[in-house]
């Protein structure tokens, strides 16, 4: 099937690769030229385990190509839709410039029973406002097919979802739209990949509160962090036994320095934000707490790195490990790892960042900070070690080999990510977080 992505940034470079892996013709478009030539030469503008492979095999295939010109979708029979939705500046809201701005260049190229498919995370009734422009400016429908892939398991998700939902309108544009994506996606529904048919804003709705439910879930364990840090009881544990209960489950229980990311931040602020817009700013207030607490915890960091030095932490040399939002990419987007370097250099610590991918990265947007690729050089020296972003790297240090290197032997496990009893008999003095 011909298709085009328009958009190729984190979620639409992905996208358009893997849907060539899976047999389709694709080109995809991006407003920025740098962008689309590192793509078509088949490089991945940012690191994603698996894209450079499917980029260079897509490319190799003749089946993947990009382009600035929006002219080039002449010919695709689906179009997603899939540039960013960033916070606006100083405001909780979605910005969907871009979206509108995809939607009203795309127009003109559009033929009879085309397919838009909305893909970037909206505010629940934006596609309804926009299948009205897409019908008034062409011969096209507009599906909404939200987009559910983690960084770091991008291309995985997207090839293998776990789940497909489509928001399709009503009357006869239904079937058109429908079987359209059932072409799209045949590989992953002969696998028997559960799909939702769906409305509009039940389609917008679903991704906004599976990543509102995620973040809420890392913040309950987080405020369980915070009992257990004022009654001496132990957080993973805690985790762990009521993880058993398969109505809770284990996964995104696990405390530390908290969510960030391109996603789960300004989603939950969006999702605050439309409510109040809708009247129902109640139904969802419980968000800004998700939000609090999440910042909360690295503030808690920051503190703990203080009071190890009795509120003496001018000049002290401390090493910060990750600077990623999560391991297996190079991410920086609202990071909790490089926002607790930062608060320590604003302290006046002297702070040494390592990062197995994020450095060049967090260098544009801090160039306050000292960065070293060498996990080693970070250590030497350093009178506390901060372990922000649970990279493997990190987690298998040798803690009595590292030990010959610091000058005072004291971690910080912003992740909960090391084996305390390890680091401690290897003469380290280790602080978990909701940890005793
Ligand atoms: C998220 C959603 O998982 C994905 O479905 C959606 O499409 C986009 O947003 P992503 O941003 O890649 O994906 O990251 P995710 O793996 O969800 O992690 C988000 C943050 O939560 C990271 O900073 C991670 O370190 C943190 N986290 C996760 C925890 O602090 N504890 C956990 O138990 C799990």
């Amino acid at each position: 099937m011909k298709l085009s992505v328009i958009g190729c940034g984190y979620l639409g470079a992905v996208h358009a690769a893997a849907m060539a892996e899976l047999g389709h013709e694709v080109v995809g478009i991006d407003v920025d030229p740098n962008k689309v030539a590192t793509l078509a030469a088949g490089e991945a503008p940012f690191f994603e385990p698996g894209l450079p492979e499917i980029l260079a095999s897509g490319i190799a295939s003749g089946r993947l190509s990009f382009s600035t010109d929006m002219a080039d979708v002449v010919g695709a029979k689906v179009h997603f839709v899939a540039v960013g939705t960033p916070q606006r500046k100083g405001e909780n809201a979605a910005d969907l410039t871009y979206v509108d701005a995809a939607i009203d260049s795309l127009i003109p190229y559009l033929s009879d029973g085309d397919l838009v498919a909305g893909k970037s995370t909206v505010p629940v009734g934006t596609a309804a406002r926009l299948a009205e422009k897409v019908a008034a400016g062409s011969g096209a429908h507009l599906a909404w097919n939200p987009e559910f892939l983690r960084e770091g398991f991008a291309v995985e998700d997207t090839i293998s979802p776990d789940r497909l939902v489509y928001g399709l309108p009503g009357g006869d544009a239904f079937e058109v739209a429908k079987s359209a994506l059932d072409e799209v996606y045949e590989v992953a529904l002969s696998r028997d990949t559960p799909l939702v048919v769906t409305d509009y804003a039940t389609a917008e709705l679903v991704k906004v509160s599976a990543n509102a439910f995620l973040a809420t879930k890392i913040s309950f364990i987080n405020a369980m962090a915070e009992i257990a840090e004022t009654t001496g009881a132990d957080v993973t544990q805690l985790a762990d036994a009521i993880g058993f209960d398969a109505r809770i489950g284990r996964r995104f229980l696990n405390a530390g320095v908290g969510f960030g990311g391109g996603c789960l931040p300004k989603d939950i602020r969006a999702f605050t934000a439309r409510a109040e817009e809708l009247g129902r700013g109640e139904s969802v207030a419980f968000l800004k707490e998700v939000d609090s607490i999440n910042l909360r915890r690295r503030q808690k960091v920051v503190d703990l790195v203080v009071e190890s030095f009795d509120g003496q932490i001018f000049g002290k040399k401390v090493a910060v490990l990750g600077l990623a939002f999560k391991p297996d990419s190079d991410d920086i987007r609202d990071s909790p790892a490089l926002d607790v370097a930062a608060r320590l250099k604003g302290l006046g610590a002297e702070v040494i960042a390592t990062d197995p991918e994020a450095i060049a990265n967090a260098k544009r947007t801090h160039p306050q900070l000292d960065f070293t690729t060498d996990i080693d050089e970070a250590l030497t020296g350093a009178d506390a070690v901060v372990v922000v972003t649970e990279w493997k790297v990190f987690r298998e240090l040798d803690p009595a080999r590292v030990a010959g290197l610091v000058a005072r032997p004291y971690v910080i496990d912003g992740r909960n990510c090391l084996v305390p009893s390890d680091w401690r008999d290897a003469g380290w003095t280790y602080q978990g977080l909701g940890r005793p």
